[in-house]
């Protein structure tokens, strides 16, 4: 974007720092005869699937070679647990933790409370706030608990920074129990369910709106502050493919200044929703490259304590959410047919 406080040689120069990264991903290896991902990367490295994918065998056989951990996409999410009854259903989830056990994979819980969903169970209770504090509490305890022993962590309260950065987003859950307060009791109860899952805060568009990644850093600052058991910082990360060179890295540091684990937690690299530094469309599978090289570099050079895990939001193009969006889009590190891209031997090359 080309406002006019925009330094025109800041701008110059990172075209240029593009343009010579694109020739570096450009020049790596071919992606065929790759070895796996988890095989290569000295972090756990996940990826996100639903159920139903389980059914292809193709499928199932790439995310056991390629990856060490499972975030399900939807199914561990009030959209689907909670029934228009309030009753709750975990079919999918315990599909999917069947499968990590069985496989080997440790499991990631995505995400217990996220302002995008409010079952009607719970807007239906109209009723006093304990009652409301009740449900809650034993929404918590009922999924966490279900899966104690068996996830790794869990994305606790999901995007609660609001879009532009200015303070924090407002939701049912904010309405009934308070902005901090909320955010907080999530935390407690999701302890209380599971003592030894790491408790994550996440949120998105970190790397390309400076002032949500800052109230972002002070909302985990007042959570700790407030006494909750807030163990690491999660970053979506979907990006665009021709993100400015630096914004990853910087956000990477930025986020683990507060010495808390980092869990790059979703990521993916559009190439459709590109429409800034590369003009060239053509160049656009290489910026994507590396970006995901950038990506893999700033998450190596983390201390190793800090390196909660990198997951792709998904291994194939085809079972992306950006294609179900728009059908020309290629964000992943494997085409169609699960072969890899250079975007997967960038990805790579980037480990340290
Ligand atoms: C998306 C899933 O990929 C879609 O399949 C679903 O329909 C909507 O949610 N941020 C998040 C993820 O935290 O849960 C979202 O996943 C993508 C954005």
């Amino acid at each position: 974007m080309t406002g006019p406080g925009v330094n025109r040689r800041a701008l110059i120069g990172s075209a240029l720092a593009l343009a010579a990264c694109e020739r570096r991903a450009d020049a790596q290896t071919s992606p065929a005869n790759l070895p796996t991902l988890r095989s290569v990367a000295p972090f756990p490295v996940g990826t996100c699937l639903q159920a139903v994918q389980l059914d292809d065998p193709a499928f199932a056989a790439l995310v056991a070679a390629q990856v060490s951990q499972l975030t399900p996409e939807w199914e561990m999410k009030m959209e689907y647990i909670v029934q228009d009854d309030g009753s709750l259903r975990f079919e999918g989830p315990d599909k999917i933790a069947a499968f990590a056990r069985s496989a080997g994979i440790r499991l990631f819980g995505h995400t217990l409370v996220w302002y995008a969903q409010s079952p009607p169970a719970f807007e239906r209770l109209d009723v006093s706030r304990i009652a409301f504090d009740a449900a809650y509490r034993n929404y918590i305890l009922a999924v966490a608990g279900r899966y104690r022993g068996q996830v790794s962590g869990w994305d606790v309260v999901n995007e609660a920074v609001a879009e532009d950065g200015e303070g924090w987003r407002d939701s049912l859950w904010s309405r009934k129990l308070g902005a901090l307060n909320h955010m907080v009791l999530a935390f407690q109860h999701a302890r209380e369910a599971d003592p030894d899952a790491v408790l994550f805060l996440n949120d998105y568009n970190l790397e390309n709106i400076p002032k949500k990644r800052a109230t972002f850093l002070k909302l985990a600052e007042a959570l700790l502050k407030a006494g909750a058991p807030l163990g690491g910082l999660g970053t979506q990360t979907h990006v665009a493919a021709d993100l400015a060179p630096g914004e990853l890295s910087r956000t990477i540091s930025d986020l683990a200044s507060l010495g808390l684990p980092v869990h790059l937690s979703e990521m993916d690299v559009s190439i459709t929703r590109s429409e800034g530094l590369i003009k060239d469309r053509t160049r656009l599978a290489a910026g994507q490259a590396r970006v995901y090289a950038e990506a893999a570099e700033a998450f190596s050079s983390l201390p190793p304590s800090q390196r909660f895990a990198f997951t792709h939001w998904g291994l194939r193009d085809g079972d992306s959410w950006l294609k179900r969006e728009n059908a020309a889009d290629t964000p992943l590190l494997f085409d169609d047919q699960g072969r890899p891209k250079a975007a997967a031997a960038a990805w790579i090359g980037g480990l340290r």
